[in-house]
């Protein structure tokens, strides 16, 4: 570059991009350009599950990639067809069939149309705080007015109601509701998750309206609070389950799950991208590696870890500490902008869910002494707040 010039980074500016560039990674540790080495508890915001540069995964990718990249959807294949089977054995039962797509927002879209589809009706619901995506069908059922009013007009037939309410919800269904959607873990939001009862209601008044239920796990799916998904928790299954993020070792790839109840047809729903066979492998590899090393049980268990170590700290900026596995929320009493830049500077990477809550979502194979290094890192930063 001419250094007679000031940089313009070419980036549209959709991202509020920290002064940062990453060069590579390794397992749950990032470093930048200069060599200096990080502790990524943002793992591609939930996406690395895995941690970086997984031999396995990097292997089952190229393997694939010399046999076949890519397939149309006229067609199945291998990949694919193992990664339905391997999606419908470890989902909640009656959840039978799978239709692949690119990304949790397309997964949304996909569970949108579908409630319509299979019901004949048009409204759906969603949660106050929930984050479903940023496509126009998937940003219509985004509660954030911040997100939502620069695109007015969304897509109408959109109602949203309190999280953790079940009155509010039986209040706004009516006679065209096809569908309730719900994150069992609020991740945007705040890292909420539903109460038991409340789920099961739900469940209950879907069953009795004729009503989809749509669970979006984007962000909780695959082993993140403990067990495959988070409604495992609950022994509550949804109609439509939607997955996307840590799906696929990495690569794009979103999915839903649905049960009997949810009707396709030809012609009517399509992506070209959306399954094929790299992605697919790709995915095969990463959730038979959760199985292998157990990596649900090693979330649940470094997670309850984690938040007792944090807890014995008693910092007194933290309002609650919010938890399912190792997806973690952390309240504070002021905003978090700059103490998420000041745990940078202290090498560890984490982000924000909200004005005041610390997220972090770090990959499962992390190692117990990096965890200890982010509890330092709290220490460390939190003690000289304010
Ligand atoms: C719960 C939830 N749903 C949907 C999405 C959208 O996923 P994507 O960014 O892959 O479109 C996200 C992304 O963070 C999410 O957390």
């Amino acid at each position: 570059m001419d250094n007679r010039q000031q940089y313009v980074d070419p980036d549209l500016g959709f991202y509020a991009r920290r002064a940062l560039t990453i060069s590579h990674g390794r397992g749950a540790r990032l470093w930048d350009a200069d060599g200096k080495m990080y502790i990524d508890c943002i793992a591609g915001m939930g996406v690395a599950a895995l941690g970086h540069g997984h031999v396995v995964v990097a292997e089952a990718i190229a393997r694939q990639a010399e046999k076949m990249i890519t397939c149309s959807n006229f067609f199945s294949h291998e990949p694919g067809t193992l990664l339905m089977e391997k999606l419908i054995e470890i989902s909640p039962p009656g959840l039978e069939r799978v239709f692949f797509c690119n990304s949790g927002a397309e997964a949304m879209e996909a569970a949108i149309k579908l409630a319509r589809l299979s019901t004949g009706r048009t409204e759906l619901i969603a949660a106050e705080g929930a984050f479903h995506g940023r496509t126009l069908g998937a940003l219509s059922a985004t509660h954030r007015e911040k997100y939502r009013i620069p695109f007015m007009p969304l897509v109408p037939g959109f109602t949203h109601v309190p999280f953790n309410d079940i009155a509010a919800l039986e209040e706004s269904v009516t006679e065209n509701t096809a569908g309730i959607m719900l994150e069992v873990v609020q991740g945007e939001g705040g890292i909420h998750p539903a109460d038991l009862q409340y789920l099961q209601k739900v469940r209950a008044l879907c069953d009795k309206r004729g009503i989809i239920l749509i669970f979006d796990e984007v962000q909780s799916g695959f082993c993140r609070t403990g067990r495959w998904f988070a409604c495992d928790h609950y022994d509550v299954a949804p109609d439509i389950l939607a997955v996307a993020k840590a799906m696929a070792g990495g690569l794009p790839m979103g999915a839903v799950i649905c049960s009997d109840k949810v009707q396709a047809e030809p012609g009517l729903h399509g992506t070209t991208f959306g399954g094929n066979p790299l992605c697919a492998a790709a995915g095969v590899a990463a959730i038979r590696i959760m199985e292998d090393q157990h990596l649900c049980k090693r979330a649940a268990d470094l997670g309850d870890w984690f938040v007792a170590e944090l807890k014995k700290l008693n910092l007194p900026s933290i309002v609650e500490i919010r938890h399912m596995g190792l997806m973690i929320g952390i309240e504070l009493d002021l905003p978090v902008g700059e103490i998420i830049i000041r745990f940078q500077d202290k090498g560890v990477l984490i982000f924000g869910a909200g004005e005041r809550v610390l997220r972090l979502l770090p990959p499962l194979i992390i190692e117990k002494d990096e965890l200890k290094l982010v509890l330092k890192t709290f220490k460390a930063v939190l003690s000289t707040i304010k």
